[in-house]
């Protein structure tokens, strides 16, 4: 085991304590927002890269895609996500694997990775990656990525506790600079806790050159919304800063089809 993988087996025991789907970002915002981009999903085919404990790997199954494929680093959140698919078997297979060295795993529907860009370690891992996502796409076939939003405030703490995700980029704000990602999560006594890990922040430049240079079509990035029961709960005040600065973009793509008598 390297030592990346031991340093996510240490989050995964955070994310085993800690109701991170029930925070009002995922729930209110990512979730129904993932819906919403990912659709057509039924009958589809569907790889999930670096799933930690298969939240959105169940999610995406449970709302129609006929198969879900998902791999994450980490032995230990491979054993979580395993450890729900034993609890209430929905068929998803679960791997243990670095996108980096993943090779082709299939020919997918949809490619779906969150977060995963922000770790590569600079803008040579982050075509790497970016290579290795186009590579699973079937022709024709689309890329969506949740992504650090490449516009976030540098200090996305202050003011953002409440949404149960905070972050803050080390200055200078440049390509492969540190990102500091910090879960606000009740346990199950109600008491705060935080769980904080690192990664690094990418510039719209760089994630749409690295998209192209790798062959996709299409780079699309778009903000994230926030669901009609969100607002219901909290109030259009409670989230003006959210909407206005959002911690996350989803950037989908499409895998140009290629060969002879297909349009591109
Ligand atoms: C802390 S989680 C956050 C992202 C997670 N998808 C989420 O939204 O909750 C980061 C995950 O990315 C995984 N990861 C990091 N680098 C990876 C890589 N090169 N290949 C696959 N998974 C990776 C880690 O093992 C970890 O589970």
């Amino acid at each position: 085991m390297n030592e990346e993988q031991r340093y996510f087996d240490k989050i995964a025991e955070g994310y085993r304590a800690l109701d991170t789907g029930g925070t009002p970002v995922r729930r209110f915002s990512e979730v129904p927002s993932l819906l919403k981009h990912a659709q057509p999903l039924a009958g589809m085919a569907v790889l999930e890269l670096a799933c930690s404990d298969g939240f959105f790997s169940r999610l995406l199954r449970r709302a129609g895609a006929a198969s879900v494929l998902a791999m994450d680093l980490s032995p230990e959140m491979i054993a979580l996500a395993r450890a729900a698919e034993a609890e209430a078997p929905l068929g998803i297979d679960y791997r243990i694997g670095s996108v980096l060295d993943m090779g082709v795993l299939g020919q997918f529907d949809l490619v779906f990775s969150p977060f995963v860009m922000s770790y590569a370690r600079d803008r040579h891992e982050l075509l790497a990656m970016a290579k290795a996502l186009f590579a699973n796409v079937r022709p024709g076939g689309r890329l969506l990525s949740m992504n650090d939003n490449p516009g976030l405030l540098p200090d996305s703490e202050t003011g953002f506790a409440k949404y149960g995700k905070t972050k803050r980029i080390t200055p200078p704000v440049q390509d492969g600079a540190d990102l500091t990602v910090t879960w606000r999560v009740p346990d199950a006594a109600g008491r705060d806790r935080s769980l904080a890990f690192e990664c690094r922040y990418f510039t719209r430049e760089a994630l749409e050159w690295a998209l192209a240079e790798a062959g996709f079509a299409d780079v699309r990035i778009r903000h994230p919304e926030v669901s009609p029961e969100g607002l219901a709960a909290h109030g259009e005040e409670y989230w003006r800063l959210f909407l206005q600065h959002p911690l996350l973009v989803f950037i989908s793509a499409r895998r140009p089809w290629t060969g002879p008598g297909s349009a591109s």
